[in-house]
């Protein structure tokens, strides 16, 4: 992602890179999807079983995906690009990291206490309070992402068409 001493062409992403980037948007829209509205929900054996795995799925293939992005990939801003916009994007792919991290783990731990019992109070409510934070979180470093790539796109200077398969630059 952001090593300078690439192994791969400065021009491209991989396509596993692609893949995990293009099919943690699909994933991570499902998971929106099904979200929990309210705790009670948990009552609800089966949906608190899935709800967990799946997390626990997330967790694992961000995890993956982090480790492969950055030992072998790296990022196609232009060696000319300003400090602070390096500085700004790797601030903002991190953070994409820690969001959805975060959102995971505190949904696994939310779903563990509940099926322990701990299903009111004040442990519980700090955890979904962490959850429903980092879910935020998320959704405006996911704005200030797709903005940045658009922006790139106008600059044409090869950052959008390294990752995104839809009009192309010439
Ligand atoms: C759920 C939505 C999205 C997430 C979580 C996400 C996350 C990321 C992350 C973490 C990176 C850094 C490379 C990596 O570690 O994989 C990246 C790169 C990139 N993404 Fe996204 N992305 C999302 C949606 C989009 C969309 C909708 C677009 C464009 C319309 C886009 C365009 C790009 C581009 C152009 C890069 C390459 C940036 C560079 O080379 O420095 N992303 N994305
Ligand atoms: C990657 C997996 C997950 C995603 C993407 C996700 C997503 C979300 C979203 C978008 C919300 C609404 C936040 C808001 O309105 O501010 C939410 C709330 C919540 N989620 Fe998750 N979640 C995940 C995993 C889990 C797990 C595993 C559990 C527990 C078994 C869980 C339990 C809850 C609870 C209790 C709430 C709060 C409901 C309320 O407002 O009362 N989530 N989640």
């Amino acid at each position: 992602m952001e090593q300078s001493n690439s192994v791969n062409k400065p021009s491209g992403y991989s396509f596993i890179a692609k893949t995990l980037h293009w099919g943690f948007v699909a994933i991570f829209a499902y998971g929106i999807y099904k979200q929990v509205d309210t705790i009670e929900q948990l009552e609800d054996a089966a949906l608190l079983r899935f709800e967990v795995i799946f997390a626990a799925v997330f967790l694992t293939l961000l995890l993956l995906r982090f480790f492969y992005m950055t030992r072998t990939q790296s990022s196609s801003l232009p060696e000319s690009t300003a400090w602070w916009q390096k500085l700004a994007a790797k601030v903002v792919h991190y953070g994409i990291y820690v969001s959805f991290g975060s959102i995971a783990a505190s949904g696994i731990l939310i779903g563990v206490l509940y099926s322990l019992g701990v299903k009111a109070g004040f442990v519980i409510e700090a955890i979904v309070g962490l959850h429903e934070i980092s879910v935020t979180l998320s959704y405006y470093l996911i704005a200030l992402h797709v903005l940045a790539a658009i922006y790139h796109r106008f600059l044409k200077d090869g950052v959008w068409s390294a990752m995104v398969p839809v009009w192309k630059e010439d």
